[in-house]
């Protein structure tokens, strides 16, 4: 499973990438009002800062919600660099435009899935990845998880190419259950990425070799 960092924010991405598991950045519309990025230019530029930081995918989320604008939009957020990936909302309009996306070789990342239905038609639409919000889900009452496994079964049974890209995770165990239901990428803020690496044993176990080894050391 791919690991990417959720968040626009440059030094958490540093922090995830110098630890060496980074596999690609996801931003969207309000991530980058929180790094209070505003305006066309310096949002693109930002993302270029971001492309350069990383090898792996870094989706950029279209503004439009109309077809032309969808595409003028893409087109232009592929040109900042190699490894943008469009992000576009699972819309009508949306879907028409990862079509055409698909046709002219532009990577593609299908935001905001919260159903099977909607997961097909990215499928069928050619959608490089297909972002299914499991914390939103959570949120409304609903089990997130068994979405991803939903699209798992049925994406295996169809043979459909698109990567499940698990989104809107909250916890470390959020990214230890999508794992588990077969999603091909996790997305997640770095704290949950970090929380990976707790555990009380762990660091029980590390005092005990340390203390024995500083005594050994003295005798
Ligand atoms: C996915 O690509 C989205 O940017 C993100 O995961 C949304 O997460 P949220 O529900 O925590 O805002």
């Amino acid at each position: 499973m791919k690991f990417f960092i959720d968040t626009a924010n440059l030094d958490h991405i540093k922090e995830a990438k110098d630890l060496g598991i980074l596999d690609g950045v996801t931003t969207n519309p309000s991530l980058m009002a929180k790094e209070g990025i505003t305006g066309k230019e310096n949002i693109y530029r930002h993302y270029k800062k971001i492309c350069d930081l990383v090898d792996g995918d870094v989706s950029a989320e279209v503004i439009s919600t109309d077809f032309k604008g969808i595409l003028r939009e893409g087109k232009e957020l592929a040109e900042i660099a190699e490894n943008i990936v469009v992000k576009v909302p699972m819309i009508k309009d949306g879907i028409k435009a990862i079509c055409e996306f698909t046709s002219l070789e532009i990577p593609t990342n299908c935001t905001l899935v919260f159903s099977v239905g909607q997961a097909i038609l990215a499928a069928k639409a050619g959608a490089t990845y297909i972002s299914p919000f499991i914390g939103r889900i959570d949120d409304s009452n609903w089990e997130g998880m068994q979405l991803i496994r939903d699209i798992f079964e049925v994406y295996s049974m169809q043979g459909y190419d698109s990567e499940i890209l698990a989104a809107s995770i909250r916890s470390s165990m959020h990214i230890v259950d999508a794992a588990k239901a077969g999603a091909d990428v996790v997305t997640c803020p770095l704290d949950a990425i970090l929380g990976l690496l707790k555990h009380p044993l762990t660091d029980i176990g590390l005092a005990k070799f340390l203390e024995d080894h500083k005594k050994a050391e003295k005798s």
